[in-house]
């Protein structure tokens, strides 16, 4: 069976982890969010492709590009993840599974992060687990394509 290829995006201040409000977001770098993510998708038969940026419309073209190219999302889309109407509609845009991926539970968290637009076009959603969740988001996908 062919590797199965993951984009895995991450938005704004996500590449400040590690000194950002650790009491919230934990110690773990991006970079070592990174490392585990390879570490698990390598006997899963899965390759990964893991980028981050601050920017909205760098992330819009990212998903778009993603069109035929990857086999499922992880998206932590940071505080794009509650307020970007484009970004919601790119997901719309590709036909794969998206998951929808957050280190802390925005939802017990101030109100104003607790409606998500990406959450609207989710397949599933892995919150407060820190950078396990990456590795459980990752996981999931491979017992859906166990199943199917
Ligand atoms: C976050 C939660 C968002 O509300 C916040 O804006 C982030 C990080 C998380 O991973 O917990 O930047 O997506």
């Amino acid at each position: 069976m062919p590797r199965k290829k993951i984009l895995i995006l991450n938005g704004p201040n996500l590449n400040m982890l590690g000194i950002r409000e650790p009491a919230i977001y934990g110690r773990d770098t991006l970079d070592d969010i990174k490392r585990l993510c390879r570490d698990t998708a390598k006997p899963l038969m899965m390759s990964i492709d893991f980028k981050q940026s601050n920017h909205e419309g760098q992330l819009v073209t990212w998903i778009q590009k993603a069109r035929g190219k990857a086999d499922a999302l992880i998206l932590n889309a940071g505080a794009y993840t509650h307020t970007s109407l484009a970004i919601h509609d790119a997901l719309k845009l590709i036909d794969v599974p998206i998951i929808e991926v957050h280190l802390s539970d925005p939802e017990q968290r101030e109100s104003f992060r607790h409606f998500s637009y990406v959450g609207l076009v989710a397949h599933h959603v892995i919150k407060g687990k820190g950078a396990a969740g990456y590795a459980e988001a990752l996981t999931y996908l491979s017992h859906i394509w166990q199943k199917s």
